[in-house]
């Protein structure tokens, strides 16, 4: 595992860019996996700055999210549908065919996480990983529970992550209860890993990720186990690890 702790959002934010970017330039065809929430906005736009330099182009690129609300209307605002164009697709030379986000409006959910795991596994592996990380440990929506499920997955979101996205709705009643997610399986099977996480209110949890047990109760903190795992922090993040 890598860790590195920067003292400004702007060079954490570029940094984690020059990975994606550095992948794409190394591997025009890279298959990468994507996140969506408060900490990679910064992180799309410097992409988006960099790629209005002419530098790289995503023509090759197929990319996979991680998750998806359930029942959620695609062009909802805060659909991640919606997150993705806005912050990043809409920008990009990135061909539609080739961006893939799990549908939350499936008729058959089971069949929409099969058709996506499919997917990926005929795209050959994911070469980047991009992560964010919950308050309670989850990455993707796989929450902490007495077991992890491998694949694509339907989840009830635990009550902590409606608080957490509650500040994208207009009340927490409004944050969709259910998400579809890949599964920690296929995280993990990810050639590299790169894990970003921001703010004091995640201090502990990343404590218990990269230096705790390795446990289903902290799913991230499986990506100990993980071969090729870099891990940029901010200084606040970072505050408890020893
Ligand atoms: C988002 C995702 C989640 C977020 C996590 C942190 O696609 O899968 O695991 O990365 O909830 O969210 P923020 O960045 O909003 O704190």
């Amino acid at each position: 595992m890598n860790v590195l702790t920067f003292d400004s959002d702007d060079k954490l934010n570029e940094a984690a860019a020059n990975i994606i970017i550095g992948q794409i330039q190394t591997t025009p065809r890279a298959v990468l996996g994507l996140a969506t929430g408060g900490t990679p906005v910064g992180i799309y736009k410097q992409v988006v700055r960099e790629f209005n330099r002419g530098m790289f182009s995503f023509r090759n690129v197929t990319t996979f999210n991680l998750d998806e609300y359930v029942n959620i209307p695609i062009d909802h605002p805060e659909s991640y549908h919606s997150y993705m164009n806005s912050h990043l697709f809409s920008h990009i030379d990135l061909p539609a065919a080739q961006c893939h986000i799990p549908d939350g409006n499936a008729a058959d959910p089971a069949d929409e996480c099969r058709r996506y795991d499919e997917a990926i596994e005929l795209s050959g592996q994911i070469d980047l990983q991009l992560l964010g990380l919950g308050h309670n440990g989850h990455i993707g929506f796989n929450e902490p529970a007495h077991a992890l499920i491998k694949g694509t997955h339907v989840v009830d979101l635990a009550e902590e992550t409606l608080e957490a996205n509650a500040r994208f709705f207009d009340s927490v009643d409004d944050v969709p209860k259910q998400a579809l997610t890949m599964g920690v399986g296929t995280i993990l099977k990810a050639k590299k890993i790169l894990l970003v996480v921001k703010g004091a209110d995640k201090a502990d949890i990343v404590k218990r990720a990269l230096q705790g047990p390795i446990t289903t109760d902290c799913p991230a903190s499986l990506l100990q186990t993980h071969p090729n795992l870099i891990v940029l922090l901010d200084a606040a993040a970072a505050g408890k690890l020893s």
